[in-house]
């Protein structure tokens, strides 16, 4: 398969499993947490699929398209894997984090701090969506929509 349809198909597993999950996280309170806001258009479908929570979005710096950029309150720049930290707790009910690069070597280290960040952030039956499998003991997973292939996108649950 060429880089590009992986790609396609990437953004489309993503897209369809946040559009498939839209009634569980609505099941539960809390706001909404976007790991890696990137120009900002996965942000803004989910502004779509959820008008009244809050999203908190994260990433290094903002390079968001000026009308897919959170409110300053709502936007945390810095290294996810510190400034993430301060979110533990939170109890939010939906975390997506697509900050995969498709580097063997770096997604590696990514791993070693990721799933215990995507556990501690959700609430109890809190839903998480990411581009990188969560192996984490509190995150169970979910079984993904039709037409998206394993391994193509993980999703879970907060036990
Ligand atoms: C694939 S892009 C996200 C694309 C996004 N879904 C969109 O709709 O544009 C990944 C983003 O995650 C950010 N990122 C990756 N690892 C990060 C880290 N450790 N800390 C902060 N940001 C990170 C990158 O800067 C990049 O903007």
């Amino acid at each position: 398969m060429s880089r590009l349809d992986s790609f396609i198909r990437r953004l489309a597993a993503q897209r369809d499993i946040l559009n498939a999950i839209v009634e569980l996280v609505n099941g539960t309170e809390g706001p909404v947490l976007e790991f890696g806001l990137g120009n900002g258009r996965t942000y803004d479908h989910l502004r779509e699929l959820f008008p009244e929570r809050r999203i908190i979005a994260f990433d290094r710096e903002v390079r968001s398209y000026s009308s897919s950029t959170p409110p300053a309150e709502n936007m945390v720049t810095g290294d996810i894997r510190t400034s993430g930290q301060a979110f533990v707790g939170i109890g939010a009910a939906l975390a997506h984090a697509d900050i995969g690069t498709g580097h063997d070597d770096i997604d590696a280290v990514t791993l070693t701090w990721l799933p215990q960040l995507m556990a501690g952030v959700l609430v109890k039956d809190g839903i998480a969506v990411s581009g990188l499998p969560l192996d984490r003991p509190e995150l169970a997973p979910l079984a993904l929509p039709a037409g998206v292939k394993e391994g193509r996108y993980y999703l879970y649950r907060r036990r």
